[in-house]
């Protein structure tokens, strides 16, 4: 049955035809979003209508009768099933929605018509099987319609045919197409656990909204949501079993035979692993190219994960050094003309990924040591303990395989049923903050005033004050629309046009005054909400205002200079950071503030004073040359065609602006950028880095600042520089050479005030060897001084032997030194020692009466220790111990 009863396709061609075909239909193409998801709530994008939330829910309508797309998506919920023949992490979704604009019974014969359509799909409807949800007669009633006998056709319950993207929200039946693979394969039915029956497309009929009480009512129209598998149906169309047998994946695997020296299909564990690299390793390319970078939290941990279990299996596999980036390259080379983000980061990639490799080659030699050192204490044949396992998994990264290898190695098992309840328990953790679903985002007013409300046109690149804007809504601080507000209330306000700047790509928002005919509101902030709408967050100060007003917006024109000064410095930085710290260089954040300029950006190391001060020499340079500022606005594509810098994860529309310093072919800088910027970049006058510091463990951050910020800073400098040449009663000029002389003085003063000590323990010294008590064949001196360190100790015994004229003598002395703490030293000459004296045997006995411990050789031993209250007691200890 298996046989080639159907034609063969290229994943580029099914991808092709499915977006083509429902196009066709009247959807509209969407691109991919990105990994990141929009919704904060969700971790990862993890299904094609994650980026159609809002449609579903009713708060936004489409022109179209619905959508189609191709999307990059991500699910790591199972991540240690991946290396069997069938789970992948990263893959494409193929999908077509609705929003009431057509129905259940189209998208049914739209999708058997694409299946079996010969100039679609065209595969054979004996071997298709359709699975509806067990009360939906409806969809079994469309499926027969088709032509689909009813034989085909079984009925499942909610864990197989009931789709919700999580607990509460769009949730709906669903049906499932599959394809029979043939008798070769294990399985008797669809749905059942073996791979004979092949789901390849989920049609869900997304039509209730899962309240949190468990409530289900229906949503304000019928949905249709669908999603299928491209490596899924790319392996069927290829005639291949398994996803990894498809073109692009089967590529990968290629990679990963010739880095290892070894044939797929020939081991079973090396198989494994190298379906592990081929997923992982475009999984890692992908989210990098979103912006993602590994951490430890959140998505970079799901990328550090998928990265560290990457590697491992290289080792696993023999594979020695760094290799990762011969993936990602393949992957690029594969993918990267439907999804160009992948070459346009290349360098990104390519640096994170080599960082990332040496780091984790370091983890897996420490791991490695820890674990060595524990095997140590281990009692000959037992196990290691669980959690000990656990802990190199979790805290290091220490993959459990290579524990139990190594353990095995040393004649050890491991406890795997506490490993495996550790890892259960942080599965189930992992899986509880997975299902913070896709819908957690709370409808807000704004999502329903972006869908009546036009956007809100900005006016202020060129000036600071717009007439007669309109009322067109108003929020109160409770997130309710209202139409009046009066004095002394504060209210969000949105106009039709304005020239305040809603805080947005880092530069905050503008403050100033909307000023009516007889009323006045204080802005204390603008921001941006769904749909391009500006909101003035005000204060009215007097009069009232009413839905319908109109109002002059006028912003405070100072701080908009200083901020545009600052907006402007971050394009130069981030263009003088490329060109010192090369292409890996990328914004992953700022702030753009009247007083100053934060920046990240992607780069492995600290930045060293040479690199700070050539880059600080680059913008200035860009500053001093008085270059005007050019902004063009022109379409997205000519825009990246020209080379315009563009940031990660930013949505750009149709039309855009760049902006450059200076209207050459080749500026110094050119962005797409939506920000206020300085006319001419002599405005910003002076820039002056304030500090270079780490955020996170592949991104730095500097904050700098322009115009009268690096006039304070630099003013603030030299008044600290005066305090302290006043202090040192100097000029300016002369503080490093008075600080330089000051510190010999004091390294001076400090050795004149220990020889003076010392001179003084001598002064004592003199007198008591007098004194020296005389034992069996030597004589010693036992003394108490205060001052000496154990350092300065060794100079009193010289003097002691000396003054004693030498031949056989002894010493035990204490001292309490200026910090508070004791040193001991026992000494003797040789012919001391050979009368018997031992310096080591009696300062370890001693030590331990001024809290302390230390040892030495017969002629020679010091201790330190911390209790002087035992000084005396010590010195009484050593004049019984050695008369004895
Ligand atoms: N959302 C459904 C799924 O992910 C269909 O696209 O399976």
């Amino acid at each position: 049955m298996s046989g080639d009863d159907y034609k063969t396709m290229t994943t580029a061609d099914i991808r092709d035809d499915f977006l083509r075909f429902f196009a066709n239909k009247g959807c509209a193409l969407y691109p991919s979003s990105p990994l990141i998801p929009e919704d904060p709530s969700l971790l990862l994008t993890n299904a094609g209508m994650n980026q159609f939330k809002e449609y579903y829910q009713g708060l936004k309508t489409m022109r179209e009768i619905g959508a189609c797309s191709c999307q990059k998506c991500l699910r790591t919920n199972d991540i240690e099933n991946i290396g069997d023949s069938s789970h992948l992490s990263f893959f494409e979704m193929l999908g077509n929605f609705s929003f009431g604009g057509y129905t259940k019974a189209d998208a049914i014969a739209w999708a058997f018509e694409f299946i079996t359509d010969a100039r679609h799909l065209g595969l054979p409807k004996d071997r298709l099987y359709m699975t509806v949800f067990e009360d939906d007669d409806e969809a079994a009633e469309l499926w027969e319609a088709q032509g689909v006998s009813p034989d085909h056709i079984s009925r499942l319950g909610v864990e197989d045919n009931f789709w919700a993207a999580g607990p509460t929200g769009p949730c709906g039946p669903c049906s499932e197409i599959y394809f029979d693979q043939g008798p070769e394969f294990a399985g008797v039915k669809p749905g059942d656990d073996g791979d004979r029956y092949l789901e390849f497309w989920n049609l869900v009929f997304t039509q209730y909204d899962r309240q949190e009480d468990g409530s289900m009512p229906e949503l304000p129209h019928r949905n249709i949501d669908t999603g299928m598998g491209l490596e899924r149906i790319a392996a069927i169309m290829q005639h291949k079993g398994s996803n990894y047998d498809g073109d692009v994946l089967r590529d990968l695997i290629g990679v990963g035979e010739a880095l290892a020296k070894l044939r797929y299909h020939q081991n079973v564990a090396t198989d494994r692993s190298l379906r592990i690299l081929a997923d992982h390793s475009r999984a890692v390319t992908f989210m990098i190219a979103d912006g993602i970078l590994p951490s430890n939290e959140g998505r970079g941990y799901v990328l550090r994960r998928l990265l560290r279990r990457a590697v491992y299996h290289g080792r696993l596999m023999g594979i020695r050094g760094s290799f990762l980036a011969r993936y990602s390259h393949e992957v690029i080379r594969l993918m990267a003309d439907v999804y160009p983000e992948l070459t346009d980061n290349q360098p990104l990639i390519d640096g994170i990924i080599l960082a990332e490799e040496e780091r984790f080659g370091a983890t897996l030699d420490a791991g490695e040591a820890s674990l060595g050192s524990e095997l140590t204490r281990l009692a000959a044949g037992a196990d290691l303990p669980g959690e000990l396992a656990f802990k190199l998994h979790d805290t290091y990264g220490f993959p459990i395989d290579l524990t139990r290898e190594i353990c095995e190695g040393a004649g050890h098992g491991v406890d795997m049923e506490t490993f495996d309840r550790e890892m259960a328990a942080q599965r189930e953790r992992a899986r509880a903050s997975a299902n913070r679903d896709a819908w957690g985002k709370a409808a807000s007013v704004w999502v329903g005033l972006s869908d009546k409300l036009p956007e809100t046109l900005f006016e202020g690149y060129d000036s600071d004050i717009c007439r007669s804007a309109k009322v067109l809504a108003m929020v109160d601080t409770d997130g309710r629309e209202i139409t009046h507000v009066a004095a002394g209330e504060r209210v969000e306000v949105i106009l039709d046009r304005t020239s305040f700047y809603g805080e947005m790509g880092g530069q905050v928002g503008d403050t100033g005054k909307l000023v009516g005919e007889a009323t006045e509101l204080v802005v204390t902030d603008t921001k941006h909400h769904e749909g391009g709408l500006v909101s003035h967050i005000a204060n009215v100060v007097s009069g009232e205002l009413e839905a319908g007003d109109t109002v002059d917006t006028v912003v405070d024109h100072d701080r908009r200079e200083l901020i545009r000064r600052n907006h402007t410095a971050t394009h130069l930085l981030d263009a003088a950071l490329k060109e010192v710290l090369g292409d890996h260089v990328s914004q992953a954040g700022s702030l753009v503030a009247p007083d100053r300029l934060r920046f990240d950006f992607t780069h492995f190391e600290a930045m060293t004073p040479d690199e700070l001060g050539r880059v600080e020499d680059m913008v200035n340079a860009e500053i001093f040359a008085a270059e005007p500022m050019v902004t063009r606005v022109m379409g997205i594509e000519e825009a990246k065609a020209s080379g315009a810098v563009a940031l990660f994860g930013e949505k750009y529309g149709d039309v855009v602006r760049v902006v450059s310093t200076g209207k050459g072919e080749k500026p110094f800088s050119r962005e797409l950028c939506g920000g206020t910027h300085a006319r001419n970049t002599a405005e910003l006058g002076l820039f002056k880095i304030v500090s270079e510091g780490s955020v996170g463990s592949n991104a730095r951050r500097l904050e700098a600042v322009t115009s009268v910020g690096a006039i304070e800073y630099v003013d603030e400098r030299l008044q600290q520089l005066d305090r302290v040449a006043a202090v040192l009663k100097s000029r300016p000029i002369d503080v490093l050479a008075r600080v330089e002389s000051l510190e010999r003085e004091l390294r001076d003063a400090k050795r004149q005030l220990s020889e003076a000590t010392l001179g003084a323990s001598a002064g004592q010294l003199s007198s008591l060897a007098e004194a020296a008590v005389q034992l069996e064949g030597y004589r010693c001196v036992f003394l108490r001084l205060e001052g000496p360190t154990g350092k300065e100790l060794r100079g009193v015994w010289d003097s002691i032997r000396d003054s004693m004229g030498g031949g056989a003598v002894a010493c035990v002395v204490a001292s309490t030194t200026p910090d508070g703490r004791v040193a001991l030293l026992a000494a003797g000459t040789a012919a001391a020692v050979d009368a018997g004296f031992h310096a080591g045997n009696i300062i370890k006995k001693l030590a331990g009466t001024v809290g302390g411990r230390g040892g030495g050789k017969a002629g020679m031993a010091q201790a330190g220790g911390s209790d002087p209250t035992g000084i005396d007691r010590a010195l009484a200890q050593a004049k019984s111990l050695l008369a004895a």
